[in-house]
């Protein structure tokens, strides 16, 4: 189980952008973190994967329990062999080596590298495409295709946290229902925990167990996926979709923004 007290982060000692964080990942759930862009979610993911450090960020106050363990103040090699691993926001393949190679570059943060031919094997059942793709260059594979190479070079690790940093971003919507669909067979078939950030939150709502609504820094509303489905300003400020059923334009979700506050 992972937890988050109270984290509280700042960018090269100065930019306070996370104030007071606290979040469970239970063993085996999907949990969202949703939010506005600069809310604070990758940073919220980096704190707990150590890689915050790479960017002149730190943890200035708030613990990380990862199995009752303190992992705040681990690096990020050691926090990957505690079996937890970020996928990173964009898309970031190795663009000249070729899928294959990119998804053994997923088993390397492990001790134990017997499995390696299996785990390809069962990264390929979920993602058959991937096995016809294996020997091309990964740079310039389609976006969609891209995503399902860091997704599958994230499983690769044999995680039991995958951190999933917004898959859907720039894909078509069919696309976005499979990867999905995947991601939530992977975590049925292994129950790896996945931490899921998204702005798609109708998506991210169907998959995940659990969801946290972050803004500006601060966790504003938790609770069940159900639960924060069927809540009016859900739907309203991050679906778009009022009462009535109708889809609001951009302008009357602002205008909804700027008149509501969450509790
Ligand atoms: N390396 C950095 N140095 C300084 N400030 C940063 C750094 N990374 C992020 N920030 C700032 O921290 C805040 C939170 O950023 P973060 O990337 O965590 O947001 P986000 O919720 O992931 O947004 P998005 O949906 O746009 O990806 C933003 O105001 C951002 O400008
Ligand atoms: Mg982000």
């Amino acid at each position: 189980m992972l937890k988050l007290n109270n984290i509280e982060v700042s960018y090269l000692n100065v930019v306070k952008v996370l104030h007071g964080i606290s979040i469970t990942v239970e063993n085996g759930v999907v949990v969202a973190l949703l939010g506005a862009n600069g809310a604070g979610k990758t940073t919220t993911l980096k704190a707990i994967s150590g890689l915050l450090r790479i960017e002149e960020g730190e943890i200035n106050d708030g613990t990380i329990e990862w199995d009752g363990i303190r992992i705040d103040k681990k690096n990020a090699v050691d926090i990957g062999k505690l079996g937890i691993v970020q996928a990173l926001e964009g898309r970031r393949v190795f663009e000249h080596l070729n899928a294959e190679e990119n998804l053994l570059v997923g088993a390397f943060s492990r001790s134990n590298l017997k499995d390696v031919k299996a785990d390809l094997n069962m990264v390929y059942s979920y993602f058959p495409r991937l096995e016809s793709l294996k020997h091309n260059i990964a740079g310039y594979l389609s976006g969609g295709e891209q995503q399902m190479l860091v997704i599958g070079r994230a499983m690769m690790a044999a995680p039991r946290l995958m951190m999933l940093d917004e898959p859907s971003l720039g894909l078509a919507p069919m696309v976005v229902d499979q990867i999905y669909d995947i991601i939530k067979r992977f975590n049925m078939d292994r129950k790896t925990a996945i931490l899921l950030v998204e702005q798609n939150v109708r998506v991210a709502l169907n998959t995940a167990h659990y969801g946290y609504v972050m803004e500006n820094g601060r966790v504003v509303l938790d609770g069940s996926a159900d639960y924060l489905k069927g809540r009016e300003d859900v739907k309203e400020f991050y679906m778009g979709i009022s009462a009535s059923g109708e889809k609001k334009s951009y302008k009357d979700v602002k205008h909804y923004k700027r008149r509501k506050r969450w509790l």
